[in-house]
């Protein structure tokens, strides 16, 4: 094991889950319903044991931008260190970014800006208007992680957590099962403002940001983590695949109008106009979003991807999604509890009355707001079906 400034970073190779359950045993608490399943987390602040990267930013491969700087190796380490130290609940520290940094950011802001106003989702373009008012987002200014997380929570009770390079599909997706998303804040190499190997924070702030503000997003990229969680590798490997081609490359239909919601696409100048470009010539393969297509393609992390594809609605891909989640292989059912930050097993009756109890008391609510917009005469609500909401329910109107 090697050591940055005395902090243990674990190459990823040598990590054991079996060992991590050792490890974290007294983390399940005394719930031992997930002794069968590759350990996960319970709770939130578990997440803590989660930072196992396969780099640090200590480790550039040969051919990365900045392999030949040592300042900019020296700054990745601060990052890196910053990263690792990071414990949950803290508040996220901020940088003095320099002024070559900021000079990177903003040639990829301007170029990104620009084409996003035609290319990119209703849904993210509203939350990107948000974000500069409340975070900062400007072509001289790189936002602070910790701006971005309050302004997430509110909206969508997604937070943001530091992270020092790439983490496993699995450990990072066990972070969207908490609604905590692990973000990189070291910026490229100044020498290839348009280029970077690895995620980096124009990737994280330009791409996934804004997204993360919508709630149906938001639901959509927490419920792909808590499928992961004690899943197989084969499974989260299937779960890794549908995160990329809908979180990282996806498009989406917008009033007949093919628009792009994916991270990777709206972070990447060059591959967005290769998409655009391909899908008016002909020359791209684009199609519907099925798991089954998406699971046997390959995701290109090095070039283009061979192939994308687009939802008719962020619900569609839910109910994809869900489908496959159903197929996977578990000994109980897991929900999450808000109130608690801890995944809850449904793995008895009582445990299932209890959640029973709770959508009651939700149920109940629906019923009464219902009859209390329907029973005022100036409420004009004509899109919404309110009985088809209450056949969904199985509830009387009343
Ligand atoms: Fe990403």
């Amino acid at each position: 094991m090697e050591t940055l400034n005395g902090i243990d970073i674990q190459p990823k190779e040598e990590l054991n889950f079996d060992e991590m359950a050792e490890d974290d045993a007294n983390s399940n608490g005394d719930d031992d319903d997930t002794a069968d399943t590759a350990w996960f987390p319970i709770k939130i602040s578990d997440l803590d044991n989660f930072q196992k990267v396969y780099m640090a930013g200590t480790d550039l491969d040969a051919d990365h931008p900045g392999f030949k700087d040592p300042k900019y190796r020296k700054r990745r380490k601060l990052f890196a260190e910053i990263a690792i130290c990071f414990k949950q609940g803290q508040t996220i520290p901020r940088i003095k970014y320099t002024p070559e940094e900021i000079e990177t950011w903003g040639k990829v802001f301007n170029e990104l800006k620009r084409i996003h106003d035609r290319y990119a989702s209703a849904e993210y373009k509203q939350n990107f208007r948000e974000l500069e008012k409340e975070a900062g987002y400007r072509a001289d200014n790189i936002p602070q992680l910790e701006d971005i997380s309050v302004y997430l929570k509110k909206k969508t009770g997604f937070q943001i957590r530091p992270v020092a390079g790439y983490l496993s599909p699995r450990d990072f997706l066990a972070g969207l099962a908490f609604r905590v998303f692990h973000c990189t804040q070291y910026i490229r190499h100044s020498s290839d403002p348009f280029y970077t190997p690895e995620p980096d924070c124009v990737h994280e702030i330009m791409g996934h940001m804004p997204m993360l503000a919508d709630p149906s997003f938001a639901q959509f990229s927490q419920e792909i983590g808590m499928a992961s969680l004690g899943a197989s590798e084969d499974d989260v490997k299937k779960l890794a695949n549908c995160y990329f081609f809908t979180v990282e490359f996806g498009l989406c239909v917008e009033n007949d109008e093919l628009k792009i919601y994916g991270a990777g696409l709206l972070s990447s100048a060059a591959e967005l106009k290769h998409v655009v470009n391909g899908i008016r010539a002909g020359q791209i393969c684009l199609q519907k979003f099925n798991v089954e297509d998406v699971c046997n393609t390959e995701c290109v992390v090095t070039s283009y991807q061979k192939r994308y594809f687009f939802n008719e609605s962020i619900e569609e891909a839910k109910m994809e999604l869900r489908n496959l989640a159903a197929s996977i292989k578990k000994p109980f059912e897991l929900r999450y509890n808000p109130y608690t930050q801890t995944v809850q097993t449904l793995s008895s009756g009582g445990k299932i009355l209890d959640i029973a109890k709770q959508i009651k008391g939700d149920v109940f609510l629906i019923a009464n707001a219902i009859k209390k917009i329907q029973g005022n005469e100036n409420e004009n609500d004509s899109d919404v079906d309110f009985d088809q909401i209450c056949q969904f329910l199985d509830v009387q109107k009343m």
